[in-house]
């Protein structure tokens, strides 16, 4: 079986993931329940390492993109596999240094770091800010003398391609609080601004052209908007770019409306990245720099499912019919911000046809808290257990405790066996930051 299909239906007609039963998962877990295959979290960070590796001599590296998914887990996963890490906040770093994650493979990224996270990203060595601010480079500068170092850093550059799912745009005048724009001037600016930081070290640039993208060319097209700027620098200033980081942004399916990309695919994207570096660099005389790339969602989201148990059903003739489970918005908030678009299975029936449109619907005291509107599905009983695909990426990273929900935990399936990697809320943990002052005490 190639690691990367992940889902498959049973003999007794149950959706299994990375060769366990979804039925016997929820119940010896209980549900809500994020799900995620092991196999094919590695498989995908093995595609960008190897092709890095066979294409470009191994001079890169990958950073995951650890807002996709932070646990402990997945920071010792992604250093297992010879990765790096992005992370963008305290946070973030503080969990991949829990998890023994090698400090200086961390890119720390935000366009407003606090000077506390810059301090402790500073006192745990890592390898590098992605810098997106004056602000932070003053304050980079300083801290980074006081403690009588040289800090790495690249700076974030807005190459103005504004990629969307299948379409992009090139605009000189991008609108984005990320970033300085090659077309204005200001990236320029910052880098003279750099060269002068006697406590930074400028190592290149970075760019991130947005996320979900199926469009090669749009990638293509950034790659030859920063060596055009990193050529002109050169000119102008001498400075020549050691590393460039074309961060992430890769589409995976959700629904038949995205397309199924093969791990080959995958590959088909860092290629395209790499030839056009390779071409640049000729086209500029410039040298070959590090190539780093930040892919999250291609790693983890078709690598999750969640799954949940459904409880009442409501059919307003005519209209609607609600099928409701025990998530929603808190452990899924990606349609009522985006109105993304997921696919659901009955994970107990999975070979029966869907026969009906239904919505999926959160028990959140809300009504926008849907997972989705007019999905496919066959009749759904109370009991039945739901499968929502493609939830490995920005589900568990962006939930909370709203109307006093509990997260719910996660597992890592690993040859069919599953173990937490996030354990189980209770609602003392709700309650554990409660202050009730004492004038307010009976
Ligand atoms: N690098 C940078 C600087 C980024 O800002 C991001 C994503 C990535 C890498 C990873 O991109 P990916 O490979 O995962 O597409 N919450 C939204 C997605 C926000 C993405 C933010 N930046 C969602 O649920 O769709």
């Amino acid at each position: 079986m190639n690691e990367r299909e992940t889902l498959k239906v049973n003999k007794q007609g149950h959706l299994e993931i990375g060769g366990a039963d979804c039925v016997e998962l929820a119940k010896n877990f209980g549900t809500p329940l994020y799900v995620f295959d092991e196999a094919y979290i590695r498989s995908m960070m093995r595609v960008y390492r190897d092709t890095i590796a066979e294409e470009y001599g191994g001079n890169g590296l990958v950073l995951y993109a650890s807002k996709a998914f932070s646990c402990e887990a997945m920071y010792v996963i992604a250093d297992s596999e010879g990765l790096g890490a992005d992370v963008v906040s305290g946070g973030e770093l503080f969990t991949a240094m829990k998890a023994g994650f090698p400090a200086e493979k961390i890119y720390f990224h935000g366009n407003n770091k606090l000077p506390s996270e810059i301090r402790y990203a500073l006192d745990c060595k890592i390898g590098c800010f992605v810098v997106d601010s004056a602000t932070e480079a003053d304050l980079l500068d300083a801290e980074a003398e006081k403690r009588g170092m040289v800090q790495n850093v690249l700076l974030r550059i807005n190459p103005g391609v504004e990629a969307h799912t299948h379409a992009y745009v090139q605009t000189a005048t991008p609108d984005s609080k990320f970033g300085f724009s090659v077309h204005n001037g200001t990236a320029e600016e910052m880098v003279a601004y750099l060269l002068k930081k006697k406590h930074l070290r400028l190592l290149g640039y970075h760019s991130h052209i947005g996320s979900q993208i199926f469009e090669k060319q749009s990638f293509v097209i950034a790659v030859q908007k920063i060596m055009e700027f990193a050529a002109e620098i050169k000119k102008k200033y001498g400075f020549e770019p050691e590393s460039v980081n074309l961060g992430g942004g890769f589409g995976i399916w959700y629904t038949d409306e995205d397309s199924k990309i093969p791990s080959g695919g995958y590959r088909e994207y860092l290629s395209a990245l790499i030839s056009s570096v390779k071409e640049q660099c000729k086209k500029y005389a410039l040298a070959l720099p590090r190539i780093l790339i930040e892919p999250g969602r291609s790693i983890v989201g078709e690598a999750g499912i969640t799954l949940y148990t459904v409880g009442a059903i409501k059919d307003i003739p005519g209209l609607r019919k609600y099928v409701a489970i025990d998530g929603g918005m808190f452990d899924n908030p990606r349609y009522c911000l985006y109105q993304s678009k997921y696919t659901a299975v009955l994970a107990n029936r999975a070979a029966e046809r869907p026969t009906e449109l239904i919505s999926l619907a959160g028990k959140c005291c809300e009504s926008g808290d849907l997972i989705g509107i007019n999905m496919n599905l066959p009749k759904a009983e109370t009991g039945d257990l739901v499968a929502v695909l493609s939830t490995g990426a920005y589900n568990y990273s962006m939930a909370s405790n709203y109307n006093r929900n509990l997260i719910p935990p996660a597992v890592l399936v690993k040859e069919g066996k599953a173990q937490y990697i996030v354990r189980p809320q209770t609602y003392e943990d709700l309650v554990q930051y409660d202050v009730i002052p004492a004038y307010l005490k009976k």
